[in-house]
């Protein structure tokens, strides 16, 4: 029998083409797949990245629960363009702790990926209350409400424990600190601040709303969005990797 004769048996009895094609398939995906098992990381390893305080990480929740993803992204790409409009080009590691990412290709309104530091908190609470009072022609809309819910401290060890069984290295000091953290990070005069700021270097600690008293989502939203993109210290970076 010739070697062309023998592939008749394939061609004359599915079954057999099928286990033929699944071996075939196999051998294709591990040729594929098993390399990645070998790499240390997928994810380059980046000084000052961190993960988010429990302050940052509840306006985390807020921006995903209130849907800001809808209009704003959160990665800015390596094109001339947009470095030039919003800064240095987004790094993987800049989104690893991020469950799940907020990238995003939708952009009604800016990126936000760099937003951290660009406005005061002042700016930041009347733009969320009323975006038409800064921008008369924007089309955002206005989040009255988050100044005056205040955070239920209760739930957020529980979030950042959720997302240490995703992968984000809290240790169990940052869980069992996670109610008071909350707290100290809008308060500077709380003796837990500096704490707070040896668990999450280069954590902002103000009074972001504006007001005394308990944390509100207002409080959170801004501390998420002023530390956005504001942890990888770039000139650092840039002499590493040699750029420029
Ligand atoms: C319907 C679309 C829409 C939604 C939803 C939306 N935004 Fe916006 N956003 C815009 C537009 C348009 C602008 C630009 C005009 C302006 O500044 O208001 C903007 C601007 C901003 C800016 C200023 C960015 C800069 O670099 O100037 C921030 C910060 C911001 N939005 C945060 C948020 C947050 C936080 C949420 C969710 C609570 C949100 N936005 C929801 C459309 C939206």
């Amino acid at each position: 029998m010739s070697f062309w004769n023998r592939h008749k048996i394939f061609e004359k009895n599915s079954i057999i083409l099928i286990a033929g094609i699944l071996v075939v398939i196999a051998i294709g995906g591990l040729v594929e797949i098993t390399p990645l098992f070998y790499l240390k990381s997928t994810i380059e390893a980046v000084d000052g990245v961190r993960p988010y305080t429990p302050l940052e990480l509840a306006g985390r929740n807020i921006y995903v629960r209130e849907g800001c993803y809808l209009c704003h992204s959160q990665m800015i790409r390596p094109l001339r363009d947009e470095v030039e409009r919003y800064g240095h080009y987004s790094l993987a590691a800049e989104s690893m702790y991020d469950h799940p990412f907020q990238w995003g290709s939708k952009r009604t309104g800016p990126d936000l990926a760099r937003v951290g530091g660009k406005y005061s908190d002042d700016w930041h609470v009347t733009h969320l209350i009323n975006p038409r009072s800064i921008v008369p022609q924007s089309v955002m809309p206005g989040y009255p409400a988050l100044a005056k819910t205040e955070l239920d401290p209760s739930d957020v060890a529980a979030h950042l424990r959720t997302n240490r069984a995703v992968g984000v290295p809290y240790t169990e000091e940052q869980i069992a600190n996670a109610a008071a953290d909350l707290k100290a990070q809008v308060d500077p005069d709380n003796p837990g601040s500096d704490a707070l700021q040896k668990r999450y270097p280069k954590a902002l600690v103000r009074n972001f709303d504006g007001k005394g008293g308990n944390p509100t989502e207002l409080d959170a939203l801004i501390a998420y969005l002023q530390m956005l993109g504001t942890l990888v210290d770039f000139k650092l970076y840039n002499e590493k990797a040699n750029l420029r």
